[in-house]
């Protein structure tokens, strides 16, 4: 399977966001990455629900929710409504990870659970075969356009061989300082979902820019 590529709408200009989705249907782009925050789990407050089913109306693309939020648990079906395809959860913010996992299953949509640059990928261990998309966070959630976390990358290598020597599905997410010069190195370490909010949206031309970020050819993992 090619590689996915999800703008983050977190870095469009919020008074045109009609306009800068409309961009990003007019591109290859694979999923609208969304990024809810609270205010509580991150320093930064984004949008909320109503944001979200906006948004929904303008997308020909699914929408990949990633739940920056204290208990999530208590919003999934309120997101789900509002047209999320993908709802990812953070595994730091969620008491009965599980549970919420296999509520998000139960509604149709694909389970995502996201991990701190600090969480260690053996955490995921026993989620994992339950799970669509593991998010590995580029940076500490909160804000867009942080410089990227090179330590990602050993990260994303070590889950990329655990999915593999498990034979399961979950496709790996990297979200947060991902850009058009290193995005190869991700893809190389075996990432299948590139999430790029600054590097499209504050980029002369952002179609071009997703579009070569699709273009990209995943070789195998070293
Ligand atoms: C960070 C968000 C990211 C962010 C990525 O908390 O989860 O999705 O929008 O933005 P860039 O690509 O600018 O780091
Ligand atoms: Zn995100």
């Amino acid at each position: 399977m090619s590689h996915l590529v999800a703008p983050s709408i977190l870095s469009c200009d919020f008074a045109f966001v009609a306009r800068d989705i409309e961009m990003v249907n007019s591109s290859e782009a694979d999923w609208l990455h969304v990024d809810v925050m609270d205010g509580m789990y991150v320093p930064n407050i984004s949008f909320g629900i109503p944001v979200v089913k906006a948004m929904k109306r303008h997308s020909k693309i699914p929408l990949d929710v990633h739940l920056m939020i204290v208990q999530p648990e208590n919003y999934l079906k309120k997101f789900r409504d509002a047209g999320a395809d993908v709802i990812t959860i953070h595994l730091e913010a969620c008491t009965h990870l599980h549970a919420a996992v296999m509520e998000i299953r139960s509604m149709g949509a694909m389970a995502g659970v996201a991990i701190n640059p600090h969480t260690s990928i053996s955490a995921l261990e026993e989620i994992l075969p339950d799970i669509h998309v593991v998010c590995l966070m580029g940076v500490n959630p909160g804000f867009g356009g942080q410089e990227f976390i090179e330590s990602s990358i050993d990260k994303c290598k070590k889950l990329r061989q655990m999915i593999d020597e498990k034979h399961l599905k979950a496709l790996i997410e990297i979200d947060g300082g991902v850009k058009l010069d290193n995005a190869q190195k991700i893809l190389d370490a075996g990432a299948d979902v590139l999430v790029s909010g600054s590097g499209v949206f504050h980029h002369g031309n952002p179609v071009e820019t997703i579009n070569q970020l699709k273009s990209l050819t995943r070789n195998k993992a070293s």
